[in-house]
């Protein structure tokens, strides 16, 4: 796992978007897995701020989300739908076609999820799935307790997740209870992982997943168990780690490597 501590949120949304740029640089065709919540916008305002300067072109990508609510319509204003099209999709020159996020509104929820994971491995998987946290260290809507095999499917949230996602709605009774979401195991099959953290809400998950066991418990610990995991932090995120100065003794040398002329 590479974890990097960088100055602030800002960093990590600057080093995110220069990944993923790079990521879709290489392979037009990239298929990208794509996460919701407060900690990637700052990162998709980098990306559109890149695309508008025509330093990258989304138009070939395919993008999976990585869930949804149960019960919202996708024009819901809430919607991991509307959010995504608000902030990324409609404003760096996706192609709609090729955006998916797992139906809210299915009738068949398990059908859909079933399809979910046929359209991703369909698509040839993900080459670099985009992660945030949550305080109680899930991921996707992954909660604590999460089989670290599971596949696509309806969870039921925690009463912290709602409290944490309250904020986006009018209150907290608003935020649904339930939520389609791809699985640990989903995830770990992606090609590459890349997991954003800023705040202080989140040194102990931070502390926990990087450090701690690999435990149900705390699912994004599973991340421990695949093989291209970058991790990237801001001061307030990393404040718990124990081994922070070795992270970024680890980070330095890297840099120099990557940097270094080629003989
Ligand atoms: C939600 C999403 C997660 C996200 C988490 C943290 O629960 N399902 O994908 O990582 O919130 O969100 P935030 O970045 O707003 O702290």
């Amino acid at each position: 796992m590479r974890v990097v501590i960088l100055e602030d949120a800002a960093a990590v949304a600057q080093r995110a978007a220069e990944i993923i740029c790079r990521q879709v640089q290489d392979n037009p065709q990239s298929v990208l897995g794509l996460a919701t919540g407060g900690t990637p916008l700052a990162t998709y305002r980098c990306l559109v701020q890149r695309y508008e300067a025509d330093e990258v072109d989304f138009s070939q990508v395919t993008s999976f989300n990585l869930d949804e609510y149960v019960g919202l319509p996708k024009d819901h204003e809430q919607s991991y739908s509307t959010f995504m099209h608000q902030n990324l999709f409609g404003k760096a020159g996706f192609d709609l076609n090729k955006c998916f996020l797992p139906d809210g509104t299915a009738e068949n929820f398990e059908a859909a999820c079933d399809d979910y994971e046929r359209r991703i491995d369909d698509s040839g998987g993900i080459d670099l799935q985009l992660l945030g946290i949550g305080t109680d260290g899930h991921i996707a809507f992954n909660e604590p307790g999460s089989s670290l095999a599971s596949r696509t499917r309806i969870k039921t949230l925690t009463e912290r997740t709602r409290s944490d996602n309250a904020r986006f709605f009018d209150s907290v009774d608003q935020v649904p209870k339930l939520s389609i979401t791809v699985g640990i195991g989903t995830i770990l099959d992606s090609d590459r992982i890349l997991l954003l953290a800023t705040g202080k809400s989140k040194a102990s998950a931070v502390r926990s997943f990087i450090e701690g066991p690999v435990s149900a418990n705390v699912p994004a610990s599973a991340l421990q168990m695949h093989p291209k995991v970058t991790v990237l932090l801001d001061e307030d995120s990393a404040g718990w780690l124990v081994r922070a100065d070795y992270y970024r003794e680890v980070e330095q040398v890297q840099r120099e490597l990557e940097t270094s002329p080629k003989s």
